[in-house]
């Protein structure tokens, strides 16, 4: 068994750290013993338990060409003991109830971008009346977002975009599963680009994005189970970790309605970066953020000024 130090309370969602100087979602170390442990019966070991089933896949008697369930639970024990994650083994992760399928295309969703599922809702159910709710995903990944978007508010027109192609492929599985296809327009792109041509200028309510923003010299420190498994592409974003929010803040006001607003998710120890961005474009108001459950500001949200100032550049 390992130290108490070492242990993950899936319960309270809440992780120990230890080694890792980032106290970031996306750099949580997470034992894949202990994972596992959860998911077993009784106080055996892993060890234990892989000499266990290789023991009796053996006394059956099974030919090594059969697929049997004992084979698959060895191979996923092994397949974890390696690090790969245990959601791209089962391919699930829950987010907000649902179900979502994931494997090594996407990131998998974490519970601290429940915390901008809750800000959009919350300002959306309140204030908007319109026929339609325009919001646009920069980076839709397994379709987290979007999704949730479109099951928890009516009158939403989503456009979910994302720079990999493999992502959009799972995020349109995941759709197709949530019943929420005809309510979302899946494109693939870099960041506002594929808007283009659509007519959409100055008529979004909401852009959201959890975009990637680990540094490149973070990505080092990173747990195997994300480094070695998870997207690059959905974890880095320059040299500053701010390359995708720069490039999402800079063009935002093209396409966003007056009034209109933009909510990010962002890294441990970023929001006032990301808050200073946004006040440096000069056309934005209600510039804010918001604590998660670990007490950091997780969400930087902002609201396009209703007139365009002079200086809005
Ligand atoms: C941190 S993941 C977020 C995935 C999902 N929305 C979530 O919350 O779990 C960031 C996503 O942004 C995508 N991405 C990275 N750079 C992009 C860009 N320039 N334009 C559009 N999408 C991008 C990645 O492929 C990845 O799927």
């Amino acid at each position: 068994m390992l130290p108490e130090s070492n242990k993950v309370n899936t319960h309270k969602r809440s992780y120990n750290l230890n080694k890792n100087p980032y106290n970031d979602i996306r750099t949580n170390q997470i034992n894949p013993i202990i994972n596992l442990e959860e998911t077993l019966p009784g106080k055996s070991t892993i060890h234990n338990l892989t000499n266990w089933a290789n023991k009796l896949l053996l006394d059956s008697g099974i030919e090594s060409s059969e697929d049997t369930i004992i084979k698959r639970f060895v191979n996923n024990v092994k397949r974890r003991l390696r690090r790969v994650p245990l959601q791209y083994i089962t391919n699930h992760s829950e987010f907000m109830s649902l179900d979502f399928y994931v494997d090594e295309r996407v990131l998998i969703p974490r519970p601290e971008t429940e915390f901008l599922i809750d800000t959009v809702t919350k300002i959306a159910l309140s204030s908007y009346n319109e026929n339609e709710v325009f919001i646009v995903d920069i980076g839709v990944g397994s379709g987290n977002i979007a999704i949730t978007l479109a099951k928890k508010i009516k009158n939403a027109r989503i456009f979910a975009i994302d720079i990999s192609p493999n992502a959009i492929e799972v995020a349109k599985f995941n759709a197709q599963r949530h019943n929420v296809m005809e309510k979302i327009t899946f494109l693939c792109g870099d960041t506002f680009k594929p808007l283009k041509g659509l007519g959409l200028e100055s008529k979004i309510n909401f852009i959201v994005s959890n975009p990637p923003y680990i540094s490149s010299d973070e990505f080092h420190f990173l747990q195997e189970e994300v480094k070695c498994f998870e997207p690059y592409t959905a974890l880095v974003s320059g040299k500053d970790g701010l390359e995708a929010f720069k490039s999402i803040i800079s063009d935002a006001k093209t396409w966003l309605k007056r009034n209109g607003f933009i909510v990010f998710e962002v890294a441990d120890r970023q929001a006032q970066k990301v808050v200073q961005l946004i006040k440096d474009k000069r056309c934005f108001k209600n510039i804010d953020s918001i604590k998660d459950y670990q007490k950091i500001d997780r969400i930087v949200f902002a609201q396009m000024e209703d007139i365009r100032g002079q200086n809005c550049n």
